[in-house]
């Protein structure tokens, strides 16, 4: 929050979302001449910026989840429970020597998320069925020698109505244009405006309720990186940075509720929802894929 001079107040809150007061929280970290933008962005944003070795140990776990998607994708099948990509996920995570990350993770009981049609994320892997003409959703998460990748694809089952393929194909396409934007220099808000204007000018919506996210040491790291906003806003992007991008694409209004399970989030009107996940880390130059695979 700045004032009419463009200043944050000492007793205004701080601009970083802390909750506390400007002049208790970020105001000492800045008068403190930070000599760089490292020391910056972990002072102020808690965004650690990936070294050399880091970079080689997400790289390694992000391989492993698409080794894992591309399992997923030769098994899929009309007929299976979702609970049988589940364990799919959960057995080969565990023969590569990692860990599935979601399960038990703020309680979510399974090692991957299985999201069916309306389904936006998060769908618990269990008794139902998958069918022709589906767009079945999973998302992957190992973590190998402490170090994490996040990655989903959106499958379809049999041949996709059309419905079915523009959903998914915006959905692919959002992603796509997202990562094109990483570079340093520009910012997180030159992402989310690159997939909202693109996923607008076809008719669908984004969902905001959930965003992409820093990732490598823990799950969920800072930054926030929302799939909708306006150029040129926001955090810059720096060379070291190791986020995901995930937009989540709805064909009909952008809203959801959540199931009573406290985690299936899915449409509010019902329509189809599609999703692409990849973790990417900021380079000089631009961008690369820590989780690739072709969109
Ligand atoms: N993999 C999801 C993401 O992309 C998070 C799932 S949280 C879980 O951020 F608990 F459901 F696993
Ligand atoms: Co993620
Ligand atoms: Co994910």
């Amino acid at each position: 929050m700045k004032n009419k001079t463009g200043k944050v107040g000492r007793n205004e809150p701080c601009p970083c979302g802390s909750g506390k007061k400007y002049k208790k929280c970020c105001y000492e970290k800045e008068k403190a001449n930070v000599s760089n933008y490292e020391t910056l962005y972990r002072q102020k944003y808690n965004i650690i910026l990936k070294k050399e070795k880091d970079i080689q140990g997400i790289r390694h776990a992000g391989k492993l989840a698409v080794e894992i998607l591309d399992l997923v994708e030769s098994k899929i099948k009309p007929g299976m429970k979702t609970d049988e990509i589940n364990t799919l996920v959960h057995d080969y995570t565990l023969k590569k020597g990692a860990q599935p990350a979601p399960l038990n993770y703020r309680g979510f009981p399974k090692s991957t998320c299985v999201s069916v049609n309306e389904v936006i994320c998060h769908g618990i892997p269990g008794e139902r069925l998958i069918n022709i003409g589906d767009i079945v959703n999973v998302d992957v998460t190992p973590i190998l020698n402490g170090y994490y990748a996040d990655a989903n694809k959106t499958f379809f089952i049999g041949k996709p109505g059309s419905d079915a393929r523009k959903i998914v194909n915006v959905a692919k396409a959002c992603l796509k244009k997202g990562m094109s934007q990483v570079k340093p220099g520009n910012t997180i808000g030159d992402i989310g405006w690159a997939i909202q204007t693109y996923a607008e000018k076809k008719g669908c919506s984004v969902v905001r309720e959930f965003i992409g996210h820093g990732v490598g040491f823990e799950f969920h790291e800072p930054p926030q990186i929302p799939h909708y906003g306006e150029k040129g806003e926001g955090l810059e992007l720096l060379s070291g940075m190791v986020f995901t991008i995930e937009p989540m694409i709805n064909l009909g209004s952008r809203f959801l509720h959540i199931l009573a399970d406290n985690w299936t989030a899915v449409t509010e009107d019902g329509s189809l929802s599609a999703q692409f996940e990849q973790t990417v880390l900021v380079t000089n130059k631009g961008f690369e894929s820590l989780t690739p695979f072709d969109l």
